[in-house]
């Protein structure tokens, strides 16, 4: 599966020449200026939370390349507000059968207030199943046990795991969760973008060498197999 990192939380994955976007935060990012919005493809838009570092340039991608946009009911709901004319809504533990594959949404421990105040329902990630090879991604977290049921009930190509530290998990925390995951190849997001998120890149990639794992942190803009 191809990855294409475009900063912050926000990657793309191929799956089944389906482009699957998550967290759109390209436009306010500006380790991510030379970025140009229009050069984003997306037929699926997946938003993890209702956080603005997540979700700012959602509406104007989904209104320039008609994706379609997968969020929970409370995130879903306020989009379609905002002119968003083609969105799923789910909410924790259950999954959903697409064209690229099956999609769960799993609970993260974080926030998800909206930019306006909004109630934003609660925090999650997303589990991808798909012929082409399976990941999870965790949105904004802590640590949590429950990683281990994802790791016990799906074979995970790799892990996107939020390894910023401050608002989420850090890196220790981080490959204590790859283990859980049962997960060696781990996509690093959610670093970098905000100086109390600021990471030691090399320092980060040490703990999970040690761990017997990679953390794969790529350029903005770059691309990555797995
Ligand atoms: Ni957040
Ligand atoms: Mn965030």
């Amino acid at each position: 599966m191809k990855i294409t990192y475009y900063g912050h939380a926000c990657f793309a994955v191929e799956v089944a020449q389906q482009v699957l976007l998550f967290d759109p935060f390209i436009t306010p990012n500006p380790l991510a200026r030379h970025i140009d919005l229009k050069s984003v493809r997306a037929d699926y838009i997946l938003i993890s939370h209702g956080h603005g570092d997540h979700l700012a340039d959602a509406v104007s991608l989904a209104q320039r390349t008609g994706a379609q946009v997968v969020s929970n009911f409370e995130i879903v709901t306020w989009l379609s507000k905002q002119g968003v004319a083609r969105a799923h809504p789910m909410n924790h533990g259950g999954a959903a059968t697409f064209d690229f594959g099956r999609l769960k949404y799993v609970h993260a421990i974080h926030s998800s207030s909206l930019p306006d105040g909004t109630y934003g329902g609660n925090p999650g990630g997303f589990v991808v199943e798909s012929a082409a090879g399976n990941f999870y991604y965790s949105g904004d977290t802590a640590l949590t046990l429950d990683m281990g049921l994802i790791g016990e009930a799906t074979r995970l190509r790799f892990a996107a795991l939020c390894i910023g530290d401050n608002f989420t998990m850090g890196p220790e925390d981080a490959v204590r969760a790859a283990g859980y995951l049962k997960c060696d190849d781990i996509f690093g997001v959610h670093y970098d973008t905000f100086p109390p998120i600021r990471l030691d890149h090399a320092a980060a990639q040490g703990r999970f060498k040690d761990a017997g794992k990679r953390l794969h942190l790529v350029a903005i803009g770059g691309t990555l197999e797995l």
